[in-house]
C-alpha cells in the first residue's frame, strides 16, 4: 500500500528541515478566522494564532484582497525608491504609535526589530550596555539572543554581544540601581510572553521611563507580541501611558505577512547616518500592502475592544472553574496564560485531542494567543475543554 500523503510530508519534512523545531504531528491545509483545519478534514480552534502573527484570523478578507492586488502591481520595490503602501503604512504608524515616535525603519521579523533597536541606541547614545530582564524574550538572532535571558538558548552560542545585564523583571529597585550614564537603553516587554504572560507592574514602567530621562538612556518597548490589538489595545504600552524612545513591532503587523518596523523618536532619528542600516527585503510593498490592510481592518471591525472584552469574559470564565490544577490564570485582552501546578505539556497535547490548539510558555503554562476576531461561542468552548482536560 502506498504512503499516505501526510506520511511523505511529515517524513520530508523530518529529514530534510533543520531540526530546531519541536513539531505536533499536524498538517494543516486551510483556516478560517480562528478555524484550522488538518488533510483529513479534523477543525481546530486556534489558539496558537501563528504565535502572535494571526491577529487578524486566517482568510482576512481585506489582508487577502491587499496581497492580491499588489501581486498584480509590483513585489519587488527596494527602499532605492519609492513607494505608495510603504509610504501609507510609514503614515499610519506615526497616527498609531505614541506621541513622540515619529520615524520608522521597516525589517521583516520581530528579531530584526530588535537587532536595528540595539543598534540605533548605541548608536544615538554613544554607549554600549543594554539592560534587559530576566524572562525577557526578544529573538534568536545573535543581537537579540543576547537581549533574550533563557540560558538554554544562549550559552551554546557564547560569547554573545557584549554590553548585555538582565535584571528582575518587576524590581524597581535593581532598575534604578544599573540604569546610568553608561546604560544606552532598557529593553522590555510590557507583558512578557514567551516568559509566561507575566504582565509589568506600572511602577517599574514608571521607574524605567524617569530613569532613562534622568540618565539619558533610552527606553525600548518591544511590542513584537503585544502589538496590534492583542492586550485590548492597539500597543500594551497605552495601558501605561508610557511613551518610549524606540518601539519595536513584528508578528500581526501583517495580517500574517512578515514584516516588523523599528519607531524611533526625533533625537534617535537625528543620529543615523545613510546606510547605517539596510534591509533588501524591508518595505518591500507586498507586506506594506498586508499590513496598511490588516491596521485598516483592526480599526473597522475594533478588534482592539473585542480583544478586551473577549479576554476578559475568556479570563473570568477560565478562574470561575477554580480548578485544582490551575495556579494562576493571567492575561490581558487575549494574551492569555494559565499557570499549573504540574507540566502543561501533556495538557496542552490533550487539549489538540480534542480540537484546541494551544501553545506553552515555559514548563508549567498553557498560552492562548487566539486570533482576535474569534466567536465567543468558540471561547467559551475553549474554557470548557480546558477545564475537561485539567478535571
Ligand atoms: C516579545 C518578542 N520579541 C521578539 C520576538 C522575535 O520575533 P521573531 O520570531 O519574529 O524574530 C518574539 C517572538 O516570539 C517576541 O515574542
Amino acid at each position: 500500500m502506498s504512503d499516505s500523503p501526510k506520511k511523505i510530508i511529515v517524513e520530508l519534512e523530518d529529514q530534510l528541515s533543520s531540526g530546531t523545531y519541536y513539531k505536533r504531528n499536524i498538517m494543516l491545509v486551510r483556516g478560517q478566522g480562528a478555524h484550522l483545519w488538518d488533510e483529513s478534514g479534523m477543525k481546530f480552534i486556534d489558539c496558537v494564532g501563528g504565535q502572535g502573527s494571526a491577529n487578524l484570523g486566517h482568510r482576512n478578507p481585506y489582508v487577502n484582497q491587499a496581497i492580491q492586488d499588489q501581486a498584480d502591481k509590483l513585489i519587488v520595490c527596494n527602499e532605492l525608491f519609492y513607494h505608495e503602501e510603504r509610504a501609507n503604512l510609514l503614515k499610519r504608524l506615526f497616527q498609531l504609535t505614541p506621541v513622540g515616535i515619529e520615524r520608522f525603519f521597516l525589517c521583516n521579523s520581530g528579531s530584526e526589530a530588535i537587532e536595528g533597536a540595539i543598534k540605533f541606541a548605541r548608536l544615538a547614545t554613544g554607549r554600549q550596555q543594554i539592560i534587559a530582564t530576566m524572562r525577557g524574550f526578544h529573538g534568536k538572532s545573535l543581537g537579540a539572543l543576547s537581549a533574550t535571558w533563557n540560558k538554554t538558548f544562549r550559552q551554546p552560542f557564547e560569547p554573545l554581544v557584549p554590553g548585555f545585564t538582565h535584571i528582575p523583571f518587576n524590581n524597581s529597585t535593581k532598575l534604578r540601581e544599573i540604569i546610568t550614564d553608561q546604560t544606552a537603553a532598557f529593553l522590555v516587554e510590557v507583558i512578557q510572553g514567551e516568559g509566561g504572560v507575566r504582565l509589568a507592574s506600572a511602577e517599574f514602567l514608571k521607574v524605567a521611563k524617569q530613569r532613562c530621562e534622568e540618565t539619558g538612556a533610552l527606553l525600548i518597548v518591544d511590542e513584537v507580541q503585544t502589538g496590534f490589538g492583542r492586550t485590548g489595545k492597539m500597543f500594551a504600552l497605552e495601558h501605561f501611558d508610557l511613551s518610549p524612545d524606540i518601539l519595536c513591532l513584528a508578528k500581526s503587523m501583517g495580517g500574517g505577512l512578515p514584516i516588523g518596523a523599528i519607531g524611533i523618536n526625533q533625537a534617535v532619528a537625528s543620529q543615523i547616518f545613510k546606510l547605517a542600516h539596510t534591509s533588501t527585503f524591508g518595505g518591500n510593498p507586498l507586506a506594506c500592502a498586508a499590513a496598511n490592510a490588516a491596521i485598516r481592518y483592526l480599526e473597522e471591525f475594533q478588534l482592539c475592544e473585542r480583544a478586551k472584552e473577549l479576554g476578559s469574559n475568556f479570563i473570568q470564565k477560565l478562574k470561575s472553574f477554580q480548578l485544582a490544577k490551575v495556579r494562576e490564570v493571567r492575561g490581558l485582552g487575549l494574551m492569555v496564560g494559565v499557570e499549573l501546578k504540574e507540566k502543561s505539556g501533556p495538557y496542552i497535547q490533550k487539549l489538540l485531542q480534542k480540537g484546541v490548539l494551544a501553545l506553552a510558555a515555559g514548563p508549567t503554562l498553557i498560552r492562548y494567543l487566539p486570533p482576535l476576531v474569534i466567536e465567543q461561542e468558540d471561547l467559551d468552548k475553549v474554557a470548557d475543554i480546558t477545564a475537561e482536560v485539567l478535571q
